[in-house]
């Protein structure tokens, strides 16, 4: 199921947050910094024990870790670092694109019923919110039409278990009804 809210996602009492980090995942500005700040110093801490996978980085571009959420309503945060938007040329869609699905994989692998996403790469890393959104949609819904099916497979018939509740929070209206637009009349995401 997928959903839309706006406000700020380290007060939503979801099973995991996924935050718009950077490499280092060591805290930063944006939501990475309100994620921190409301998680408390533990966060941090937990971040430093993320192994390196080279010199300075310890989630590559397009992968995503978890933590604990320490004292956030969240049990878990899904640190994933977006690409910085150049001119859509480089790489960008498909490393976004790889944020979603590698965040919802990992959140499934925890047992999460509910994950929060923010615009990841919207703001400091500059991604044209309508383009990110289009591939932010089209990702959460072939993952859970994925999810469904191999759920039901397993099951042998409907699934009885509560599909995962994906949420998209914005900080901003205008964010919002970018994805309001996108879910609604159902566009044809590419
Ligand atoms: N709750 C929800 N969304 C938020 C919040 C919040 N508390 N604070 C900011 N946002 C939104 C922004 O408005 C934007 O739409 O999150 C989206 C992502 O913006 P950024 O946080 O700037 O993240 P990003 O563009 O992916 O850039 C990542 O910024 O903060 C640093 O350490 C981070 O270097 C990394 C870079």
């Amino acid at each position: 199921m997928i959903k839309i809210i706006q406000g700020d996602i380290t007060t939503l009492a979801v099973d995991a947050i996924v935050n718009a980090a950077n490499q280092v995942m060591l805290g930063g500005g944006g939501v990475d910094g309100a994620i921190h700040d409301a998680a408390g110093p533990e966060l941090y801490k937990a971040c430093l024990k993320v192994p390196e996978v080279r010199p300075g980085v310890r989630c590559p571009t397009g992968e995503a870790r978890i933590t604990p959420g320490f004292k956030l309503s969240a049990k878990y945060v899904i640190h994933t670092v977006g690409p910085v938007y150049r001119d859509g040329q480089h790489g960008e869609p498909e490393k976004l694109a790889a944020c979603y699905r590698n965040s919802l994989a990992l959140a499934a692998e925890n047992g999460c019923k509910s994950i929060a996403i923010p615009c990841i790469s919207t703001g400091i890393y500059g991604y044209p919110i309508e383009d990110a959104a289009k591939i932010a949609v089209r990702e959460v819904k072939g993952f859970l039409a994925a999810k469904n099916a191999n759920d039901a497979k397993g099951e042998g018939r409907a699934p009885s278990r509560p599909q995962m509740e994906v949420i998209f929070c914005c900080f901003s209206e205008r964010d919002a009804a970018v994805y309001e637009q996108l879910l609604s009349c159902g566009d044809p995401v590419v």
